[in-house]
């Protein structure tokens, strides 16, 4: 659909494009964001937060001031003229984290907006591109609807009886509506209590899925606010919804599963707000004049279960306008619902990113038909068929294959995930696509069909939180290019509103150690700055118990309130994260005081600063673990550390040095109680070391006696991982720190069970639950807890981007770089980009015979510290001339097998004597 606003943006473009051209190679301003989204609607954030990115081609291109205008039109802005800010001429290298300080912003105010900046010349950009974001509605007065639904399926009072209940039957919600004069703009704010499907006059509105995203209900409802500008007319118009059950009602949550946790029925809440041409406001919204029907085609409808879709019930016409809906009732208004604030989508929508057409069709038995879509997704299948009315067809959704080739789904546990489909025939193709409910699969069993289908019958659809691509890892070896992809794949599998543990069997939830682990991974591989400020309020503030702990998932559900080591400290170590790669002290500032009440109940339930684990540990280790008051103490000491550091990012001083202190201490203690002199830590294997070096607990003196301790335990193993999750996340990063990166390097390239290249030759398209997920001598491990799409052994990217690639942040938002790749001995080459909220980092290196070539790409408006591996400093070339002499380059010191340059923004190329 494409929107009055965006052909004006676009108008308003192409006048910009045709201004006077700015000199070649200075610096503009381009990717305006707000909030971290693109022309984002419906935000409640009254500051919210601009950011842009300044490009270049040249080098050492620096900003030195900005100036932002934010105006309530395009005209206005168009004519420069700011009247909601104008913020001067501001000297400032910062492009991004800047709050809107401008008029105080109103529910519906559309804000639109352009920068231009000065470069370190003070020559200034032209405007930027314009952008825009609107506000919601603000205030509870401005809601005009009600929530509506169907009286059908309602609790019945009797606590057993209601466990047992079928699951409430999707709504179809609909109301005719007159305009009498041509439509100037319409905006409609929408949500459910379940999952929606918004369609104006027979079109959806959007096409966000799963739609509101999943939050603790009785908190926090989402609203989408879109522009349906384009589908309305003037005349006859009508607006209809279906609902379903999704995570509101769903027989949502595993063991055992526990149906309806949040309410008892689907619930829908939308207000369609349209300004005429004469100036004429008028409001649709839900109310008693609204119909409703549980008779429609979409019979079930589960996150687990999967749907069934009577097409033989099709309501032709339901959607539009002068549909017969006398058989239909009244709508019901929600009465005594337990709703919390209505806020808006945050993160970016969830949506079909890619589409998979099936690489195989086999038939394992006679009318049994098997789709091999190659990847192993989240999503599910659009199926295009032809049958005679009434037949019935079966989508089963599967990982993976018994041997016998039918699809195993054991490891679904209570997860159903089948689609029924019973086709109203006639002839013709027909083509059903599921509503409310989603599936982890690769490989689809379709029955129940007349005849051999085509490949083409079945097209897998993927679909997860749509944020952007920001990093890619290849390199020389296939199979460690294959795991970075398939790290992503798993990424983005889980991403599903809330970051989850699996997309598979009947769990799916926000598990907060899970995504603590994988974060620094996840932060290289794409932009998930949004997608984390909406889940922090899920975690921090939203899922906090009584005694002030995070709960062991978020959103909180009513299991597993916390403490558990490693995984509710997901709420101070996810914030820190993102203060690191985004330079984001909203994010800090915002939870702080959640994180202190969390890091309190630490305090009070350790003895002499030493803690005892609670919770899973080092879940699924194979041996290589610590025990326990090793791992919590480190945990401990780390947490305290993060806490000290966010503190004086956010300007709390006293608050930092207490943190500070208080780290000393437990460090000392840590040191005491575990610390050998042989540089042993007690009761430890990899994973003690593992958060020894990366938490900070390794006194200089014991250093060299650690790091051989530490390789002593990598050997023991003969050079496999052994560790569970808790030590995965920090086994490579912490051989590096250690000094270790042959090791390392030994684990990532180790093909042999159990390894990550292990999972990759037994043909993985993700990342596994557990190291033997599937061996050939054993088969499939236990069906209890086996998902072949798990994110955490996945944390070992953060080795592929930081030290392979060499990318780190040196100071938060990468506004300062740190370049160190580690060439492996593995390898002849290996090319890594990242784009940081500073602007795209690429390093690229290849050995040719004794030397080795490293080029490196600096965003505009940031500086990079260089580190070039070579055996002799003054082979070292930048460009073909000696690097000393070149005047973007400056030689700071040679360290032990490289040397050290500093270099501000551009390309660059080094070449170097390494052998
Ligand atoms: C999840 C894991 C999680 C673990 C620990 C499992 O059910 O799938 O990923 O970390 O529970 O509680």
């Amino acid at each position: 659909m494409k929107s009055i606003i965006s052909s004006v943006l676009l108008a308003f473009g192409v006048l910009l494009a045709n201004a006077p051209a700015t000199t070649a190679g200075a610096l503009r301003p381009t990717d305006l964001r707000c909030e971290y989204r693109q022309d984002p609607q419906g935000l409640d954030i009254k500051e919210p937060r601009l950011s842009w990115l300044p490009v270049s081609d040249r080098r050492g291109e620096r900003q030195t001031a900005w100036q932002l205008l934010v105006a309530s039109s395009q005209k206005r802005l168009r004519a420069n003229d700011g009247d909601l800010w104008d913020s001067g001429k501001v000297t400032s290298n910062q492009s991004a984290q800047i709050a809107y300080a401008g008029q105080s912003l109103a529910s519906r105010q559309q804000c639109y907006w352009k920068v231009r900046v000065w470069n370190q010349d003070g020559r200034a950009s032209a405007w930027s591109e314009p952008a825009l974001w609107t506000m919601g509605l603000l205030n509870p007065e401005d809601w005009q609807a009600r929530w509506i639904g169907s009286e059908e399926g309602a609790f019945s009072g009797d606590a057993a009886a209601n466990l047992k209940a079928p699951l409430p039957t999707p709504r179809y919600l609909r109301k005719g509506f007159h305009l009498d004069q041509p439509i100037r703009r319409a905006t409609v704010h929408v949500t459910a209590l379940g999952l929606y499907e918004l369609r104006i006059n027979g079109q959806r509105v959007s096409d966000h899925l799963l739609a509101p995203e999943w939050t603790r209900y009785t908190h926090r409802v989402q609203v989408d606010s879109i522009e349906v500008t384009d589908l309305l007319r003037k005349g006859d118009n009508a607006i209809g919804a279906i609902v379903g059950n999704g995570w509101y009602c769903g027989s949502f949550i595993c063991w055992p599963q526990r149906p309806r946790i949040f309410g008892d029925r689907p619930w829908l809440l939308a207000q369609l707000e349209v300004e005429t041409t004469d100036g004429q406001r008028h409001v649709f919204a839900t109310d008693d004049t609204w119909r409703v029907s549980t008779k429609g085609p979409l019979r079930q409808s589960g996150i687990y279960e999967g749907e069934s879709y009577d097409a033989r019930m099709e309501m032709q016409g339901w959607d539009r306008a002068g549909f017969n809906d006398s058989t239909w009732q009244t709508a019901a208004l929600g009465a005594n619902l337990k709703v919390g604030k209505l806020v808006w989508q945050r993160s970016e929508p969830i949506r079909v990113t890619h589409k998979f057409k099936p690489v195989a069709l086999t038939e394992p038995k006679p009318g049994v038909y098997v789709f091999d879509l190659g990847q192993n997704i989240a999503g599910w299948c659009r199926l295009a068929a032809q049958a005679p009315a009434g037949a019935a067809v079966t989508l089963r959704h599967a990982e993976v294959l018994n041997p016998d080739g039918t699809v195993y789904t054991k490891n679904l546990r209570g997860a159903l995930a089948e689609e029924h489909y019973i086709f109203k025939g006639g002839g013709k193709t027909e083509v059903f696509e599921p509503h409310f409910t989603y599936h982890g699969f690769r490989y689809v069993e379709v029955t129940g069909l007349p005849s051999r289908p085509s490949t083409n019958a079945i097209l897998g659809r993927m679909f997860h939180t749509s944020f952007r691509d920001t990093g890619s890892f290849e390199c020389s070896n296939p199979l460690l290019t294959k795991l970075a992809a398939n790290i992503q794949w798993s990424q983005r599998a889980n991403y599903m509103g809330v970051p989850t543990d699996c997309p598979n069997r009947d769990e799916r939830t926000g598990c907060t150690g899970d995504h603590q682990f994988f974060l620094p991974t996840a932060l290289y591989n794409m932009d998930v700055a949004a997608f984390f400020n909406k889940w922090l309020v899920d975690l921090c503030d939203d899922s906090q118990s009584a005694r002030g702990v995070f709960a062991d998932i978020a959103p909180y559900y009513g299991m597993f309130p916390g403490q558990s080591d490693g995984w509710g400290d997901a709420g101070i170590i996810c914030p820190y994260e993102i203060y690191r790669a985004y330079g984001d002290t909203r994010a800090v500032s915002e939870h702080f005081e959640a994180m202190r009440r969390h890091h309190a109940f630490l305090t009070q339930t350790a003895t002499n600063q030493i803690r005892h684990l609670e919770g899973p540990g080092d879940w699924l280790n194979l041996g290589g673990s610590a025990k326990n008051e090793v791992i919590a103490t480190a945990y401990y000491a780390y947490l305290t550390g993060l806490m000290a550091e966010m503190a004086q990012a956010i300007g709390r001083t006293d608050d930092a040095t207490h943190y500070r202190d208080l780290a000393d201490q437990i460090k000392a203690a840590f040191t005491r109680a575990f610390l050998r002199p042989d540089g042993s830590i007690e009761g430890s294997s990899q994973t003690g070391y593992a958060l020894a070096f990366t938490m900070g607990l390794v006194p200089p003196e014991l250093k060299d006696k650690m790091s051989a301790a530490y390789a002593r335990e990598i050997a023991r193993f003969d050079w496999h991982p052994a560790t569970g999750f808790i030590g995965a996340a920090r086994l490579l990063p912490g051989l590096h720190n250690a000094g270790l990166d042959t090791d390392a390097c030994r684990l990532v390239f180790q093909e042999s069970y159990p390894s990550w290249l292990f999972m990759v030759k037994q043909g993985a398209t993700t990342v596994w639950e557990r190291w033997d997920s599937y061996t050939p001598e054993k088969g499939f491990q236990d069906p209890g807890m086996n998902s072949f799409n798990h994110i955490v052994w996945g944390t070992m990217g953060e080795y592929l981007f930081g030290m392979l690639g060499g990318i780190q942040a040196e100071t938060p938002g990468y506004k300062d770089i740190r370049i160190q790749p580690i060439i492996a001995d593995q390898l002849q080459w290996a090319r890594t980009s990242y784009r940081s909220i500073s602007g795209e980092i690429q390093t690229s290196w290849k050995k040719e015979s004794n030397r080795l070539t490293l080029d490196v790409t600096v965003p505009a408006n940031t500086t990079a510290t260089v580190f070039v591996p070579t055996v002799d400093p003054s082979t070292v070339l930048e460009s073909g001339r000696p690097a000393t002499q070149s005047p973007d380059v400056k030689f700071l010191r040679s360290e032990k097998g490289v040397a050290v340059y500093r270099i501000e923004s551009g390309r660059y190329s080094f070449s170097s004597k390494r052998q």
